[in-house]
Formats: structure tokens, C-alpha cells, sequence
């Protein structure tokens, strides 16, 4: 044995179907004119819409890319910077973009915040700060799939799901979240918070003010800690307006109580400003010792000193940032709508949402029966055959099958277009399939199978034809 237990723990998670995609992804990536029959990655929450808007801000203010400072370089000053207290201006612009974001009903404090390299690493920091191994945290399923990496792997602790269904479309509720707390105790656990995604991947809503007033009751009752993961906090494009669970704790006024140095909330630049390459996260946190503790460790994931300070320039630029967030709503809303019409003149339904990259879509109804194999079953179908990647419930750990979630800010409005042309005529095989079994009534399974095999047939022969 070469690797130690913990780098050999499959608590990774990187065998699940999410992961599996985007490999596949991969090795068949579509291309327009390269690869036209490629895979069209769906599976990625990536926030392609509004680089124009960041790249026209950096044409105009060439010193923050250009290690200058008043047209003087300060190249041998960043090169140097290594203090894991982070930059205080870069701090600055953080808070004050967080709290633009959030309309200004909350402001944050730069002695609170503590930046991490992206909010992968601020969540296993909070958790490590937080919790012993084998202690728990509560999550609402279907959670983000990256969770059981970030929060169990390296920290040894436990995620117990608090079971959302369709029933009540994926809200949180009293019952379900003293369900979990008891399936830990039952599985001799101690749970130490619960951590909820505010705007939520994978579903695309926003946290209602009855949720968020439901789970400070619960952390009240329970003494332990809530983690928000804010990430898509700038994503929210449509009414109900997103709202902070900071906002919660000021106007219920927990201000500097004991309950408010237990909640955390996470943030980052991958979703909002579409920059995951750049690796810019934070923790902020009302107590000081989460913040000190969490600063120390943050030396295993800093963000470097010229991302810092381009960043700072940026979005120190008030005017910016806000026709930034102004734009970047309008621009999600319009692909959302684009996606959410297409997939309903398919006949596939959507959870209604206002919020995210993503939409939770229900393909219950093309399931062959209601199990996880069958929908393992149908999403290679959609991966190898219809040549969309999507990530299927059971990998957010959704409990009922059929969900997919799909992604629609990573590519152009063709691609986007062309990958709901593609769903539609693999629908409308399926459908038109049941028909003639309902027509000649033959009901046998397989042949659904047979007309599937000729659709998938007719379309790689489509597709030979185009190639040609
Ligand atoms: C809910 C949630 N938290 C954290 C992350 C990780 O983000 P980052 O790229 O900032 O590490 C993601 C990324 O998809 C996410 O969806």
C-alpha cells in the first residue's frame, strides 16, 4: 500500500456519475466545427454570459492587469506579498461587493472575512474549524455532488441528508430537518450544524424567508452551527428576491448574540463574476475565533497577491460592479427562460426557479421505472446517444429518481439550442414509440427499446450525412 487511508478513501467522491460525465465530456467534446457530433457539456455550472462586461472593464483600466499602480509597476511588491491576512484593500472590495449584491440591507465587516482559494477550500476550512472526524453536518438533498469531496474527505466528518422531495417542491421543512437530527443520533453522531446552499445548486431557488427563519430556530434549538454557501448569492434573476441569511439574523435581531457567532456564511467569484479559474473564495464568520482559526489554514489555499489586486481595482469600481450584476441577472434570466421553453415544448417540466446556472429538470415520465437504474439507464442514454451531458439526481443525492440537473450558462445560444433540438427528437422517439405500441398493442418493453435503437441509429446516419 503506497497511498495513506486518507488519500485512498473513496469518500472523494469522484466516482459518481457527475464526475463520470464530465470525463466522458471529455473524450467527446462538442465543437461547432470540429467535433459537431461531440458531447455538449451540460453537466458544468460555469458562467459564461457576461465576459464581455469583465474584458471591456479590463481594456479600460490596462494598470490592474499590468502590475502597475498610477502607470508605476509594482510587479517586485505583489511578487512578494505572501501575508494570509490577504490584501486590505482586496478585502474591502469584497465585502462592499457582497453587501452590493445583497442591495446593501447587510454590510460586512473586512476583520470577519477570511479568503480562501475558492469556496471548495472555504467549505472544508469551515468544517475542519467546526467539527471533529466522524462528527456530523446536516444537508439538504439533492446537495451540490462536489459536497461529499470538500466536506467529508480530508475532515473524516460525516454529511447526514435532510430528505427534500418533490411533494413540496425540494423546501425545507421542520419535520425533515428533526428527521436527520435524529437518523445521526440513531447512527451515533453528533451533529454540529447544518449547511444549506442559498441559492441552491442543484435546484436554481432561493432559500424563502420562512425556510431561513425555520433553520435559526433549528440551530437555536440545537446549539450548533449554520453554514450558508452563498456562492450563487448574485445569480438570483428573478423575484423572490434572494435573500442573505445575514439579513435573517439583523432584522430577527440576533446581532451579537451567542447564536450569531454560529453562523458562516461562504462566498465566491467562480459563479458571480464567472471566474473559477482565477480561485478567489472567502469565509466570513461573526466569531472571531472561526476567523483567526480559519486564517491560519488558509495558508493551504491563498489567492494569489495579482489576483488580489486586479480584483480590488475591479471591484472597487462601484459603477461597475453594479451595472455588472444588473446585466449579469438579465443575461441568466433570458437563457433561463430560453432553456426552461425549450425543454416545455418537449414536454419536460422544470422545478420553477429564479435563481443559479441550472435548471432541476423532471424527466420522471421517461423513466422505463421509477429507480435509480433506470435512471442511470436513461442518463447514458442522454450522455452516449443524445450527446448531452447532465448530471442525474442520484449524484446530488436526490431521493427521488428521475431529476436531472442542466446547466445553461457554459455555452452560446446555438450550442444551447442545438442541445435542446437533440433532447427533442430523442423525446419525440420515445413518444412517438409508445404510440405505435399503444396503436398495435404491443406493449412488450422491448420494444421501446428497438425504437430507441433506430432513433439512436437514424441519428448517428443524420450525422454521418452531415459529416459528408
Ligand atoms: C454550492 C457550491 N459550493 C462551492 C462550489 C465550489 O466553488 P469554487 O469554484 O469557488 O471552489 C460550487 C461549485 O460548483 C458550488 O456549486
Amino acid at each position: 500500500m503506497t497511498l495513506s487511508k486518507k488519500a485512498s478513501c473513496n469518500s472523494h467522491g469522484q466516482d459518481s456519475s457527475y464526475f463520470l460525465g464530465w470525463q466522458e465530456y471529455e473524450k467527446n467534446p462538442y465543437d461547432e466545427v470540429r467535433n459537431p457530433n461531440g458531447i455538449i457539456q451540460m453537466g458544468l455550472a460555469e458562467n459564461q454570459l457576461s465576459f464581455d462586461l469583465l474584458e471591456s472593464w479590463l481594456a479600460e483600466n490596462p494598470d490592474a492587469a499590468a502590475f502597475k499602480r498610477n502607470g508605476e509597476s509594482i510587479f517586485r511588491e505583489l511578487a512578494l506579498f505572501q501575508d494570509y491576512h490577504g490584501l486590505p484593500a482586496f478585502k474591502n472590495a469584497m465585502v462592499q461587493f457582497m453587501a452590493q449584491i445583497r442591495g446593501n440591507k447587510v454590510s460586512f465587516d473586512p476583520n470577519n472575512l477570511v479568503l480562501t482559494a475558492g469556496a471548495t477550500s472555504a467549505n472544508e476550512t469551515l468544517i475542519f474549524c467546526l467539527a471533529e472526524p466522524g462528527e456530523a453536518f446536516l444537508l439538504p438533498t439533492p446537495y451540490y455532488p462536489g459536497f461529499d469531496r470538500d466536506l467529508k474527505w480530508r475532515t473524516g466528518v460525516e454529511i447526514v441528508p435532510i430528505q427534500c422531495t418533490s411533494s413540496n417542491g425540494f423546501r425545507i421543512t421542520a419535520p425533515a430537518l428533526e428527521e436527520a437530527y435524529q437518523l445521526a443520533q440513531k447512527r451515533n453522531l453528533k451533529v454540529k450544524g447544518v449547511l444549506v446552499t442559498n441559492p441552491s445548486n442543484p435546484l436554481g431557488i432561493t432559500l424563502t424567508r420562512q425556510e431561513l427563519n425555520l433553520l435559526v430556530n433549528f440551530i437555536d434549538a440545537k446549539g450548533i452551527h449554520l453554514i450558508s454557501d452563498e456562492i450563487y448569492s448574485g445569480t438570483a434573476f428573478d423575484s423572490p428576491n434572494f435573500v442573505s441569511i445575514m439579513e435573517v439574523l439583523v432584522n430577527r435581531n440576533y446581532v451579537n448574540t451567542e447564536l450569531w457567532n454560529r453562523v458562516h456564511i461562504v462566498y465566491s467569484l467562480s459563479k458571480d463574476l464567472g471566474l473559477p479559474g482565477f480561485r478567489v473564495g472567502a469565509i466570513y464568520s461573526n466569531d472571531h475565533m472561526v476567523v483567526a482559526a480559519a486564517t491560519k489554514m488558509s495558508s493551504f489555499g491563498l489567492v494569489s497577491s495579482q489576483t488580489q489586486y486586479l480584483l480590488s481595482a475591479m471591484l472597487s469600481d462601484k459603477k461597475f460592479a453594479e451595472s455588472y450584476i444588473v446585466e449579469n441577472r438579465r443575461r441568466l434570466k433570458n437563457r433561463h427562460a430560453m432553456l426552461v421553453r425549450g425543454l416545455q415544448r418537449t414536454g419536460i417540466p422544470c422545478l420553477e426557479s429564479n435563481a443559479g446556472l441550472f435548471c432541476w429538470v423532471d424527466m420522471r415520465h421517461l423513466l422505463s421505472s421509477k429507480t435509480f437504474e433506470a435512471e442511470m439507464e436513461l442518463w447514458k442514454k442522454i450522455v452516449y446517444e443524445v450527446g448531452l451531458n447532465i448530471s442525474p439526481g442520484s449524484s446530488c443525492h436526490c431521493v427521488e429518481p428521475g431529476w436531472f440537473r442542466v446547466c445553461f450558462a457554459n455555452m452560446s445560444e446555438d450550442t444551447l439550442d442545438l442541445a435542446i433540438q437533440r433532447l427533442t427528437s430523442f423525446v419525440n422517439a420515445i413518444s412517438s414509440s409508445e404510440n405505435k405500441n399503444r396503436i398495435s398493442q404491443n406493449s412488450s418493453k422491448s420494444s421501446r427499446r428497438k425504437l430507441l435503437t433506430k432513433w439512436v441509429f437514424r441519428l448517428s446516419f443524420q450525422d454521418r450525412d452531415r459529416e459528408r
